[in-house]
């Protein structure tokens, strides 16, 4: 693996974003010894004029849990002395021109023979200013080629707000950095359970014939919050549900789920397979939609009293191809529910010819649970115990916990960060999977922006409106009563 300066550049580092989760990633990865002390350095960069010291006290309390925080006082303390602050503007020289200069100290202090300058940018910023800050970055900031090593910038979500804004975008960034210097993050990607879908769909022989028109009715991914959009009601009413998580978090699970097998697995074949679940995907009918705000939500005084932004959505994903024509994907995610979770949920069709007259119990699924409580679980039919011949529902249950009672399961964060050190941008989105998500969702958003689809109002803990448990029934999802896997508690 490659060795000398490391140099980690947040900008937007007294950011939310940057001390919730950069921060924390990064100490978590300096505790478990995969940044090297003699190699890395920290440089957070904003526009307010504080010192060091001022920032490292800004983001401590975020670093620990303050259970575990007498273990790792001095990790911590050694990972503080690492971040070193550059005030500046986003747009102009001078600020990009200092931070360049601390850089460059940092290493030629760190120089070995073979070692080479290797700078990443974590842009902890409003998209915004992802134009100007990237131009600044390419003319004042790039590694001096004469050490070698590489540039990289990592950037969030939201790219853009539909197809068009997210091109433009897109080409913006396009023109200064190449495609591999360029990581998006879609945090997702970086969950224990989705990373094991590919693992579970293509290593296990058990699922290889089943996974497809002819065995899945359909196939739901949810995502339910039960707070509401407290403290960003601002950045909240101006995207929405769809936005915020279905059209990235869920859309990328679903190409986990539906995606051909690659060649290999290398980024590139991984992600060419993504691309074409994507493009297979048709456009979404009215009728397979339906949007809700929560009750109380334009209370936020940043919220416009007409708000029509959904908080929660049900749509109907089709990919038209010779596996899954046919098979609805539903998409479901929402705000102030009644409980917190994200799961995919395969539902097989019935067993033809039921000579146990079983049917109505339910049917097979297959539940991967990514949070809380990672688990993956089978229900199925089985015999009840006892004298008489009986069915009831049941499942094989495979919860981390209890499974894999010693390992901590790593942030999303942590190992998407370590990714982008590494090189590697297999969980990273590539311009044109970008792209190709936000043509399937444009011309419903436009519709939804000026009005022409409606949100239907629905009580804070609730399960959403009424109107999407009946559109799921009529996708042919089919509930299954009186029976609730419990999580098995150590
Ligand atoms: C973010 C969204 O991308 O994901 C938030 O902007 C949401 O609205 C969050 O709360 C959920 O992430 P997680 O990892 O807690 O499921």
């Amino acid at each position: 693996s490659e060795t000398g300066s490391l140099a980690i550049i947040v900008l937007g580092a007294s950011g939310d974003l940057a001390k919730k989760k950069t921060f924390p990633a990064l100490f978590h990865l300096y505790h478990q010894g995969f940044l090297n002390p003699d190699e890395v350095h920290i440089f957070g960069y904003a526009r307010s004029k504080i010192s060091d010291e001022e920032l490292r006290e800004k983001i401590r309390g975020y670093l620990v849990d303050e259970r575990k925080a007498s273990d790792k006082a001095e990790a911590l303390s050694k990972f503080l002395k690492l971040i070193k602050y550059v005030s500046g503007p986003y747009d102009s020289e001078e600020g990009f021109k200092r931070l360049d200069e601390a850089i460059s100290e940092h290493e030629i202090s760190k120089k070995t023979s073979e070692g080479s300058s290797r700078r990443l940018f974590y842009l902890a910023l409003p998209p915004s200013v992802y134009p100007p800050v990237s131009k600044m970055i390419k003319a004042w900031c790039t590694n001096k080629s004469d050490l070698g090593g590489w540039t990289r910038i990592v950037v969030e979500k939201p790219f853009g707000k539909d197809l068009e804004s997210a091109e433009q975008l897109s080409s913006q960034i396009g023109a200064l950095f190449d495609e591999p210097q360029i990581y998006r993050i879609d945090h997702y990607l970086g969950k224990e359970l989705v990373q094991n879908m590919l693992v579970l769909r293509f290593a296990n022989r058990l699922f290889l014939p089943l996974w497809n028109r002819d065995n899945i009715a359909n196939v739901q991914i949810v995502f339910r919050e039960d707070f509401g959009t407290e403290g960003r009601g601002g950045y909240f009413d101006e995207y929405g549900i769809i936005r915020d998580i279905i059209q990235n978090h869920l859309l990328q699970v679903l190409c986990l789920v539906a995606m051909e097998k690659p060649i290999s697995l290398k980024p590139e074949h991984i992600r060419d397979e993504k691309v074409k679940v994507l493009q297979s995907v048709i456009p979404i009918k009215d009728e397979e939609v339906v949007l809700g705000q929560y009750e109380g939500y334009r209370d936020d005084p940043t919220v416009p009293n007409d708000s029509n932004t959904p908080t929660f959505a049900t749509t109907i994903l089709r990919i038209d191809n010779e596996r899954w024509e046919g098979v609805p994907f539903i998409l479901k995610a929402g705000k102030a529910m009644s409980s917190k979770k994200a799961d995919i949920r395969i539902q097989f069709k019935d067993v033809p010819g039921d000579i146990f007259k079983c049917q109505n119990q339910g049917r097979n699924e297959f539940v991967i649970r990514l949070q809380p409580s990672e688990a993956m679980y089978m229900k199925l039919t089985v015999k009840q115990p006892g004298l008489e011949m009986q069915t009831v529902q049941s499942e094989l249950d495979l919860s981390y916990k209890q499974r894999y009672q010693d390992v901590s399961i790593p942030e999303a964060y942590e190992r998407l960060i370590l990714d982008t050190i590494k090189g590697d941008q297999q969980h990273f989105v590539r311009r044109d999977e970008l792209k190709a998500a936000w043509e399937i969702f444009t011309p419903l958003l436009h519709r939804i922006d000026k009005g022409e689809v409606k949100s239907i109002p629905y009580k804070q803990g609730s399960r959403g409106p009424a109107e999407a448990d009946q559109l799921l029934k009529k996708a042919g999802y089919t509930q299954t009563h009186g029976y609730i896997w419990i999580p098995p508690t150590l």
